[in-house]
């Protein structure tokens, strides 16, 4: 997720722009730029931190400028990809934050009208569009110009001896800071903070036209009266969004998360596993901690839809020890890109011949750079320790690509279509419903061991529920396999330790029930995470979670939510430094 700011006004814009900038480093990014106007247009950016950007750029002089904050989706980190993005008159440029899905089209056809295109990016046609309609009128041609692109923007727009930045938003967050003969437009709060706290928070659809001395809101075409907001957060608390950690933050993230990633891959026929054996017959998946819990999944999904044998392994373990390897499919997850094991794995799968696909979050990490082909997740940077957001974003990519290839029959796959779609809502609906999970969690926090039961696709989410838990509220807790418990862990169990169980509405429905009867006749508490309606489970366990009803398939989804949240509030009840858990880092760069 891209940072953007543009400010106009008496001062002279480049601190300012550099000032903002810095504010919205905390998200993460891997270039930076700014372009400042007077009669002409001076563009400075590079792969480079703000900082090195504010002492190499030379003295360029502006009253009006806009900046951004790059994380790339479309084209490596590079000087060429960073923003903004200008027209070939270099007269007008844009920065913008969101995805446009239908660049690939646009820059065909402004090819074919002799537009020269210098970035890989998608947002180098915006630029372009507003030149090919601009007639002496520069609003008017960027309300054009967003008509003929599909996706999500939040953009600022800048032109060479306009004395006036023009902004629009649609799916993508867009402010207006309100200053004394100045004015600001940011993507985020902290980043205006500084200069002012009056705020106009835009919509879908908005189209802004801002001076030095004048703010005007256009909406769905006519002019309306805006309302200022006065911001009462530091800038910490801002950057946090007004939650108090980043991790609770990230977890109200995903419902956005599905859907970028959704509008990004379902709803596009992009080609995919162009490296793959034609004939799939078995596939490999590779990754470690949270990822590792996703490639698990990835197994159950693929075996369902695909009717294929699919391994996931531990990168750490595959490395340690030969094996003879036949899969045409190698799959390797990693978020960061950047993990030492994964990245080994990877290594020796391409040195044997095989060819390697791997899903990250990071564009042109050494992951990225290693693999033969990439997918991207875009779930924008995850700045808390403890994987969330980008575990999320992976099983969205898992799902889309079993279901591209699935063998099950057209009805069901038009069925899961529909269900995937409704996982914005349901998310959101878990998210709901936190009061519920932060009363389990108070009672949860009391103690020192705890299982995580869940069964058939719903054994991974119970690993990482337990994962989730350790990792940022120290409290011991295993994920086993429900059917297991009996074969050991039952002599762990006692009043002092609850076993969370997961109850899914699939064939293992009964199993389940019946696991929870035995746990509960050796003492330990039982709190049931439930779908909602079952009336079976709120009789038998101590205490239920209930989550929204979806296809059995699509349950570790919101499962797995109410879990990231059980976690969250048993650690915020424990006072655990949450974002930052105690020996854990957010890449793992040694084996
Ligand atoms: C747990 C967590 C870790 C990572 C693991 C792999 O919350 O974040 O277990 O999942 O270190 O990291 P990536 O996905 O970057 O390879």
């Amino acid at each position: 997720m891209c940072g953007i700011v543009g400010y106009i006004g008496e001062r002279q814009a480049k601190s300012i722009l550099l000032g903002c900038l810095a504010k919205l480093e905390y998200r993460g990014y891997d270039s930076c730029g700014i372009a400042l106007a007077s009669s002409n247009l001076e563009v400075y950016k590079d792969a480079v931190r703000v900082g090195e950007l504010a002492k190499v750029s030379p003295q360029l002089d502006g009253r009006a400028g806009v900046g951004h904050t790059r994380w790339a989706t479309h084209g490596e980190p590079s000087q060429v990809n960073a923003h903004p993005h200008c027209d070939c008159t270099g007269k007008i440029t844009v920065v913008h934050n969101g995805i446009i899905n239908n660049f690939q089209s646009l820059r065909q056809k402004l090819t074919g009208e002799g537009h020269k295109f210098v970035s890989e990016t998608d947002t180098e046609v915006i630029p372009h569009l507003i030149e090919k309609y601009y007639q002496g009128n520069l609003e008017k041609a960027v309300e054009t110009a967003l008509l003929d692109v599909e996706g999500s923007y939040a953009i600022i727009v800048l032109m060479a001896g306009e004395p006036r930045l023009i902004a629009a938003r649609k799916d993508s967050p867009l402010i207006i800071g309100i200053g004394d003969r100045e004015n600001f437009v940011a993507s985020d709060v902290p980043a205006i903070l500084d200069y002012t706290d009056r705020v106009i928070y835009l919509e879908d659809g908005d189209i802004t036209v801002i001076t030095k001395g004048s703010i005007r809101v256009n909406r769905g075409g006519v002019e309306i009266d805006w309302k200022e907001h006065k911001i009462s957060w530091s800038v910490e608390d801002a950057q946090k969004a007004g939650y108090e950690h980043f991790m609770l933050k990230e977890i109200h993230e995903q419902p956005k998360v599905i859907r970028d990633t959704l509008v990004g891959y379902v709803s596009t026929a992009e080609p995919v596993i162009d490296i793959a054996d034609a004939s799939l017959e078995g596939m490999l998946l590779l990754a470690c901690g949270t990822s590792y819990h996703a490639a698990l999944l990835g197994k159950y999904i693929a075996e369902e839809l695909l009717r294929i044998p699919v391994r996931a392994e531990l990168a750490s373990e595959f490395n340690s020890y030969s094996q003879t390897l036949t899969t045409p499919v190698s799959i390797a997850i990693t978020q960061s890109g950047e993990t030492a094991d994964t990245l080994k794995a990877m290594k020796r799968l391409k040195e044997t011949g095989h060819k390697v696909l791997v899903i990250t979050n990071v564009v042109g990490s050494t992951a990225s750079r290693i693999a033969n082909q990439t997918i991207y997740t875009r779930a924008g940077p995850e700045i808390s320790v403890a994987a969330t957001k980008s575990f999320m974003a992976q099983l969205m990519v898992l799902y889309w690509l079993t279901m591209s290839y699935s063998k099950v029959d057209a009805t069901r796959v038009a069925d899961m279509i529909v269900g995937l779609r409704q996982l914005p809502s349901k998310v959101q609906q878990v998210l709901d419903n936190e009061d519920r999970i932060l009363e389990c969690a108070r009672y949860l926090s009391r103690y020192e061991n705890v299982f995580f039961a869940g069964r058939g696709i719903n054994f991974p989410v119970a690993l990482e529920g337990a994962l989730k838990l350790k990792e940022i509220s120290y409290i011991h807790a295993e994920g086993y396999a429900a059917g297991e418990l009996k074969h050991g862990p039952f002599a762990l169990l006692c009043a002092d330790t609850p076993v969370i169980a997961i109850v899914a509405q699939d064939n293992t429905y009964k199993a389940m029930l019946t696991n929870i009867r035995e746990v509960k006749a050796r003492g330990s508490p039982v709190i049931a995470l439930a779908e909602e309606g079952d009336e079976a489970i709120e009789e038998l366990a101590d205490s239920v979670i209930t989550v929204p009803r979806v296809d059995a398939i699509f349950s570790p989804v919101v499962n797995t939510v109410a879990l990231q949240l059980l976690a969250y509030y048993t650690a915020k009840q424990r006072g655990c430094p949450i974002d930052f858990p105690r020996n854990l880092a957010k890449s793992v760069t040694v084996e």
